[in-house]
């Protein structure tokens, strides 16, 4: 076989086989495909697509590339995934909810990257939290308390990091086979038998419309069928950033508010019961989706989900001391009030503007190697479709440079009429 064949073949809108697509997946994560010709042939695929199967076998080859995990001893896991977003931190919320109910959880999660929050940076907020466990970690503490939440280990689909990093560089991420088979691979090495999958539509999402974000939960769901897993795609909406907050620490703030029942916002309700119910369904734990609904919000308010989250904290090293008692936190040397221009609805809060936003103020990074800022990002009071007065605050701007924090301020991010 011959790589200039395969990128011929491509490039020409034929199918690739199976033994193709292997052939390059392999040959590219040895280094012995070159970028150049990797490049060539991922941008042949933008152009020219792909159908199912070989989208499939994309996938298959590239969980393959590394390390794939058997998590069958630990019982029926069900993994959860969103597509990404601003804002997200439904993971920290809906993981020791789904945990407290009885489902192992052992999740691998990413870093933030460009807008987009990554549930390892908010977890990291946290003082003395390790997410560099060993495998056997991993499992031993989804053995010992049900739950395990770590950044994914660097033999995990190490095709995909290869190929993500490159179509970062050439303009192909916005393409929904490449999209869809990053995603599965990264499930399918973590062990995941049994996945749920928020696929976010917005525009701090990477799909901007509904069209699109049904082709990608199609797409991923048929994966999983072609792949033997089962898979629910669920679609929920990215206009807006999720919730209060964004920013690393103030997410767990926010996290922890829900947890301890404080309150529970419209927005944020609807992701954990439509995620939740359907990962309950999938584990046997719920009979229905109106059950699983009301098993997770039960178990908010019953104070087992929190307890859950203690005890996830404290097991892989964080100072639970700083969950119990958030003052002990340093907070950004700048907290700003936003205050309305003027009164009427709030008629647009862009996610994609304010998670450019919050990483110009350090929340975020633009290269992997970057560091971040854990006590930078917004909190919101008001959200799209409130009514406000001229001058009511309508969130704060967290900063520890005051000049960015002037310059947010001067962007005008909440659209009033
Ligand atoms: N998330 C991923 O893991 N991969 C993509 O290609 C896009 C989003």
């Amino acid at each position: 076989m011959n790589i200039l064949d395969i990128i011929a073949k491509k490039r020409d809108n034929k199918e690739l086989t199976k033994e193709e697509i292997e052939y390059f997946v392999e040959g590219y994560t040895k280094g012995e495909v070159t970028d150049y010709q990797a490049s060539a042939l991922v941008m042949a695929i933008y152009i020219n697509g792909m159908n199912d199967q070989e989208i499939t076998d994309l996938t298959l080859a590239m969980a393959h590339s590394g390390e794939v995990l058997d998590l069958s001893d630990l019982g029926d896991v069900v993994d959860k995934h969103s597509t990404g977003g601003v804002g997200d931190k439904i993971t920290l919320i809906l993981m020791p909810i789904i945990a407290s109910l009885g489902v192992p959880v052992a999740k691998m999660s990413g870093r933030g990257l460009g807008f987009t929050g990554g549930t390892v940076d908010k977890m990291q907020s946290i003082p003395g939290y390790r997410t560099d466990l060993t495998i056997d970690e991993f499992k031993q503490n989804v053995k010992n308390i049900g739950i395990c939440l770590m950044g994914q280990t660097a033999n995990l689909a190490p095709a995909d990091k290869k190929l993500y990093a490159l179509r970062d560089t050439i303009a192909c991420v916005e393409n929904i086979p490449l999209i869809a088979s990053s995603i599965m691979s990264k499930k399918i090495a973590a062990g995941a038998n049994k996945i749920v999958i928020d696929v976010t539509c917005g525009s701090g999402a990477f799909m901007k419309n509904k069209e699109d974000a049904d082709k990608l939960a199609s797409i991923m769901t048929r994966i999983g069928e072609l792949s033997n897993r089962q898979v629910v795609c669920v679609q929920t909406n990215m206009d807006e950033p999720i919730g209060h907050a964004v920013g690393n620490e103030l997410e767990i703030f926010e996290v922890v508010d829900i947890l301890k029942g404080r309150y529970l916002q419209e927005d944020i309700k609807h992701i954990i019961c439509e995620l939740g119910a359907n990962m309950l369904m999938l584990a046997n734990k719920a009979n229905s989706i109106e059950e699983g609904k009301q098993k997770i919000l039960e178990n908010i308010s019953n104070g087992q989900a929190y307890d859950k989250f203690i005890q996830l904290v404290s097991n892989q090293g964080g100072d639970a001391s700083y969950i119990e008692h958030m003052e002990k936190f340093e907070k950004a040397k700048y907290i700003v009030p936003i205050t309305a221009h003027k009164s009427g609805r709030i008629t647009r809060l862009d996610a994609l503007q304010v998670g450019r936003l919050a990483a110009y103020l350090g929340a975020g990074r633009e290269k992997k190697e970057d560091d971040i800022n854990p006590r930078v990002g917004f909190w919101f009071e008001r959200k799209v479709n409130d009514e406000v007065n001229e001058g009511e605050i309508l969130g704060y701007i967290h900063a520890d440079d005051e000049e960015k924090a002037n310059y947010v301020l001067s962007q005008n991010i909440f659209e009033i009429n």
